[in-house]
């Protein structure tokens, strides 16, 4: 018997939409998990994926990807590709692992959700294929990390990491708990698909995979593309849906969504992406600064595809453009000084040749971060590694949940972003992160941040380490044993010698 195109039963075998008799509508799909802009259910039937895919089809592909990524792997398994690596390199892999696996495995239930509760019969299509992409994303992290742990502990944490109160994932945790989680599907789908998906991961998958193929790191390399190429897809969940809520008049919720979503994702990437970018890979490997990248990647893409639908770039854009010259190299200091409370070995990346590479891409670094790194060398260079290391917990912004930190040296603008609400005061990286919070105090309040635990009383000054469930074995430490510093020696000696 000849076998149908797929397009000759596609429609009809994805129209899945029934009318119910034995609940109703609402008690099958509550407004709060499926759609609180209650947009109508004739409108939402309209759905349509504009990229079909079959589950034979989907199978067969996701096999070959899967082949492919794997036998990279075993391929290069006998490489010594880690063990020749350089220090950033592998704090690299370490912070990946350990940061990216939980999100990859909590995706796959962000998906189910909306297959659950989706209203639209496409809609649901598309998310039971991206549930199937996320599970095969976190297999493909945890298969790859288990293989490191032979060579370093650290790699534990792929595994570990969502079970604790490690501050890095705590961050991380409420900002993708936010918007893959909390919110009814359609709102999920505009800022994990549309925000999150469009416009971050090409930056994390592709930009990260070229610097890795630089690196030699072929099989991570390859890891990444991998998962990227199941991105397009999930895209497509958020478009037609974000068309819908302009179509029927819901616009301005649609823009918050994106504007909510969009900074959140930033903050992390910044975080995450930006130090391993700028000063995780090694020099002369390095496709583009993360400046460059986030220009490319995300700026023009991602505000072209916003007006070609119909909608405005954020209202805190000028803000974002002056956060992407400074908000990673101030997460450097902190990440790099508060070394013992991370599961990877951070390095500083700021020897006088990448220094110079700071500067040519960031001007001004050296006038505003440099002034501290020197600081940080004086300090090295003079055996006083202790003066490395702060005695006090930094402070954490109540929203992004990372160190509340502003540009130091001559340039110099920290500023506490404050809010009083119900009793209890909140501190805000910036007047963008307290509007988020502005926007829904109530699903925010509650959050205690690794520091309110501390000032309420809930965790002992010296239990935090305990609290985020990190065994004195797992402390960060130095990734190269401080000998970045040695270069300095050696421009200080070349400077006596010639007088300069
Ligand atoms: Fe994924
Ligand atoms: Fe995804």
């Amino acid at each position: 018997m000849a076998l149908l195109n797929s397009e000759d039963w596609y429609d009809i075998a994805r129209d899945t939409n029934w009318t119910p008799r034995y609940v109703s509508e609402q008690a099958l799909f509550p407004k709060e998990l499926s759609d609180v802009l209650e947009m109508p259910l004739e409108l939402l039937e309209t759905f349509d994926e504009p990229y079909k895919v079959t589950y034979r089809d989907y199978v067969k592909t996701q096999r070959e990807k899967d082949v492919g990524a794997y036998s990279v792997k075993a391929a290069l398994a006998r490489s010594q590709m880690y063990e020749n690596a350089s220090p950033g390199w592998k704090a690299l892999l370490q912070m990946h692992f350990g940061a990216v696996s939980f999100l990859e495995y909590h995706s796959v239930s962000a998906f189910a959700r909306m297959t659950r509760f989706g209203r639209a019969p496409g809609m649901r299509n598309m998310a039971t294929f991206g549930s199937l992409d996320e599970m095969r994303h976190a297999q493909v992290h945890l298969y790859f990390a288990y293989e490191y742990l032979a060579k370093s502990r650290t790699f534990d944490w792929a595994q570990k990491a969502p079970r604790t109160d490690n501050w890095v994932i705590i961050s991380e945790r409420h900002t993708f708990d936010d918007l893959e989680h909390t919110r009814d599907a359609i709102s999920a789908a505009i800022m994990t698909n549309f925000a999150f998906e469009t416009a971050f991961t090409n930056l994390q998958f592709i930009a990260l995979s070229a610097d890795a193929a630089n690196c030699g790191d072929f099989s991570f390399s390859t890891m990444l593309q991998s998962i990227q190429s199941d991105e397009a897809r999930h895209a497509q969940i958020g478009e037609p849906l974000l068309k819908m809520m302009i179509d029927s008049g819901r616009k301005a919720e649609a823009q918050k969504l994106i504007d909510i979503s969009f900074w959140r994702c930033w903050k992390q990437f910044s975080a995450l992406s930006g130090t391993c970018m700028d000063y995780y890979t090694p020099l002369d490997k390095r496709e583009g600064s993360f400046k460059e990248f986030m220009n490319e990647w995300i700026l023009d893409q991602f505000v072209a595809k916003l007006e070609d639908m119909g909608m405005e770039k954020p209202w805190y854009w000028d803000l974002l453009l002056e956060d992407i010259e400074v908000f990673h190299h101030a997460q450097q200091l902190g990440i790099y000084l508060y070394r013992p409370t991370e599961w990877w070995h951070p390095i500083a990346g700021t020897n006088p040749a990448e220094r110079a590479w700071l500067e040519e891409k960031y001007p001004g670094w050296n006038d505003t971060f440099g002034q501290v790194w020197d600081v940080i060398i004086e300090n090295i260079r003079a055996g006083r590694l202790d003066s490395t290391i702060p005695k006090t917990l930094p402070m954490l912004c109540n929203m992004h949940g990372l160190e509340l930190t502003g540009v130091p040296g001559r340039k110099w603008n920290l500023k506490d972003h404050t809010l009083d609400y119900q009793g209890r005061r909140y501190h805000f990286q910036s007047v963008v992160d307290k509007w988020i919070f502005e926007q829904e105090p109530e699903r925010y309040a509650g959050h205690l941040s690794l520091i309110d635990r501390v000032a309420q009383g809930i965790v002992a000054p010296d239990g935090v380490m305990e609290h985020m469930n990190m065994a004195p074995e797992e402390y960060g430490i130095e990734g190269t044993n401080y000998a970045w510093v040695e270069a300095y020696d050696d421009a200080l000696t070349t400077r006596r010698a010639t007088g300069t």
